[in-house]
């Protein structure tokens, strides 16, 4: 594929589409939203507006990391503080279609139409990428982010039109075009992480203290096998508890799982065969976060298992 004329193409559609009104698009810093990011930018300038929506969902330190990084390329991004609206929505739910279609609604319905309003931008720029439509389109899931191709009308839904430039290429694609565009490795060589985020790495309810607990465990899976250059590296919390005894204490704490998975473009994955000394050194530092006193190692591959575990 020629990826500098894919770029000039998608510029000029951008341009072309938008004419002179306003767009908006939601950076998350994942290779897929900061290439939109990019070629928005390029083919709009300041008639587009960048926002970082602030979840509640994401990493340690992501939100202003993201922002600090764009900010240096000159691309300013508004930081967006949603949290509340994102747990108040997944409250209760524990059923994983249910609380995609709960991220879904509050990213779209809520947030982006208050933000349309504020802004009177017209369009949406949007990160979709081939593998969500076809998963979607198939019933393998429901990607947080697919709505034209299950028959959702944005415009009479939610009152704007998506654009979406990356919707003919796969991941691999994708990080091509991102090294052409000259993003830094440190986008271009980041790992899969999902638009609904810890939310997909949480067995059950999604609450602000099961989310610090994830936050951590993430925090550590990914220090600890960044060296691994796998594919994608997670910790996922589980809904199920185990006994264990902590300071002489018999307690029924919880479960976090462990995956390192080597793959090209996410259909298809396979386990990681990592030493055991790095095994027994993450199954310490995560069972001495609170409240958890066990960490499993996933060895199942895709299929029959998927990636993530909602
Ligand atoms: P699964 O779990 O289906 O995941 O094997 C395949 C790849 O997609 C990522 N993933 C998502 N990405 N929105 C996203 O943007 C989502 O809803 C979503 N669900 C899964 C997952 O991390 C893996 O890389």
């Amino acid at each position: 594929m020629d990826y500098p004329a894919f770029i000039k193409e998608q510029i000029e559609e951008i341009k072309r589409t938008v004419g002179t009104h306003r767009a908006i698009n939601a950076l998350s810093g994942g290779v897929d939203s900061s290439v939109v990011t990019v070629l928005g930018h390029r083919a709009l300038g300041n008639q587009l507006i960048t926002v970082f929506i602030e979840n509640g969902l994401m990493r340690e330190g992501e939100p202003q990391r993201v922002v600090h990084l764009f900010s240096e390329m000159g691309i300013p991004v508004r930081l967006i503080d949603a949290k509340r609206e994102f747990l108040e929505a997944l409250k209760g739910l524990t059923d994983p279609e249910e609380k995609r279609n709960a991220i879904t609604r509050t990213f779209y319905a809520t947030v982006f139409r208050r933000l349309i309003e504020e802004t009177g931008a017209r369009f949406l720029l949007h990160g979709t990428i081939l593998t969500d439509i076809e998963e979607t389109v198939a019933g393998i899931k429901r990607q947080h982010n697919i709505l034209a191709q299950i028959g959702i009308d944005p415009e009479k839904e939610y009152g704007y039109q998506v654009i979406e430039p990356l919707r003919t290429l796969r991941k691999d694609g994708v990080r091509e075009v991102a090294k052409v565009l000259g993003l830094p490795a440190e986008i271009t060589e980041r790992i899969p992480f999902p638009g609904p985020a810890l939310a997909t790495r949480i067995v059950g309810e999604v609450t602000e203290e099961r989310l610090a607990t994830i936050r951590a465990a993430t925090a550590i899976v990914e220090e600890e096998l960044r060296e691994t250059k796998a594919f994608q590296y997670l910790a996922v919390l589980l809904r199920d508890r185990a006994t264990g005894i902590v300071n002489g204490k018999r307690e029924f704490g919880q479960i976090v799982v462990v995956r390192c998975l080597h793959s090209v473009d996410a259909r298809t994955a396979l386990p990681v065969e990592l030493p055991w000394e790095k095994l027994r050194r993450i199954c310490e530092r995560i069972t001495a976060l609170p409240d958890v006193n066990r960490c499993l190692y996933d060895l199942t591959p895709k299929p029959p298992a998927t990636i993530e575990y909602i």
